[in-house]
């Protein structure tokens, strides 16, 4: 007789969770169980057992810049090069412009277009037609902050619910796997925690990984109470709960409602936009 029969896929997951102080209590001793822990903000301090320079890092900014970056990929955008700070990104695109083709300058502030910038940080914005073959200078108030706080990881991907499956599947075999949540401004949001807790979940049950922290244990809970009470798993229901997260409620208030529920679409994309470069950070 199955001791699981019965229960959603999440809590037969969970049974096969060992308990956090476990891990904990012996960082030294090598694991080959995946380690996955989260910090639900970028700069929260790390969990003591964790090494960067062994573990994937995982950046997480469902609304909008980890979405928009799978997109760019998607439509075959040849790379995206990010910068933390405007004139950075201004910068590296003029120098780039002597020496061949413009790349295209995208990105956000406070959700809005930048002034002279080709791009916002729409997903409606990077079709085939726009992106194909283009070199993407992204900097967002967020996302790319995040992406920057990852620098000292192993190896550096991002995730959205666009392509949750495939970057479930470019972790597969990690030792230890680091979601970094972009937040809002130095404050945890719903929307990025919510993505954490659904990749965690998946890793749990598909790679059989092992929850390492707390903050991974609140990421699991809260997708586990928004989306996961009735499987398969729904876009609607995604979209519901983004939309009650301080990022969807920013965006709605601004008229962006339609990106949120396009950031709420499951596995619609195979791209993991995958840092292959740091300096600047280069993501294909
Ligand atoms: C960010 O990086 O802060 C976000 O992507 C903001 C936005 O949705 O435009």
């Amino acid at each position: 007789m199955r001791l699981d029969g019965g229960l959603p896929t999440f809590w037969r997951a969970s049974l096969r969770c060992f308990p956090y102080e476990s891990f904990a209590a012996s960082p030294s001793i090598p694991s080959l169980v995946m380690q996955l822990t989260v910090s639900l903000l970028p700069n929260n301090s790390l969990p003591p057992s964790l090494v960067p320079a062994q573990t994937t890092a995982v950046v997480v900014d469902v609304l909008r810049a980890t979405s928009v970056m799978a997109t760019a990929l998607n439509h075959r955008a040849a790379r995206i090069v990010t910068f933390e700070a405007i004139e950075e990104a201004v910068a590296w695109a003029d120098e780039q412009a002597q020496s061949g083709e413009r790349p295209l300058l995208c990105g956000e502030r406070h959700c809005q277009p930048i002034a002279g910038f080709d791009l916002g940080n729409s997903p409606s914005e990077y079709p085939p037609q726009r992106v194909a073959g283009k070199t993407l200078v992204v900097t967002t108030t967020n996302g790319t902050r995040a992406l920057a706080a990852a620098a000292g990881f192993q190896h550096i991907l991002t995730a959205s619910f666009l392509n949750l499956s495939a970057a479930l599947a470019r972790v597969a075999g990690a030792p230890a796997v680091h979601l970094i949540c972009a937040g809002t401004d130095g404050h945890i949001t719903a929307e990025d925690t919510l993505l954490a807790g659904a990749f965690a979940s998946r890793c749990v049950e598909e790679h059989a990984a092992q929850i390492g922290n707390d903050e991974a244990r609140l990421a699991v809970d809260h997708w586990s109470a928004r989306c996961c009470a009735d499987l398969p798993i729904s876009s609607p229901l995604i979209a519901d709960a983004l939309l009650d997260s301080q990022g969807g409620r920013n965006l709605a208030r601004l008229g962006m409602a339609d990106d949120v529920r396009r950031c709420a679409q499951v596995d619609t994309h195979p791209s993991v936009p995958t840092v292959v470069a740091r300096q600047p950070i280069t993501l294909q």
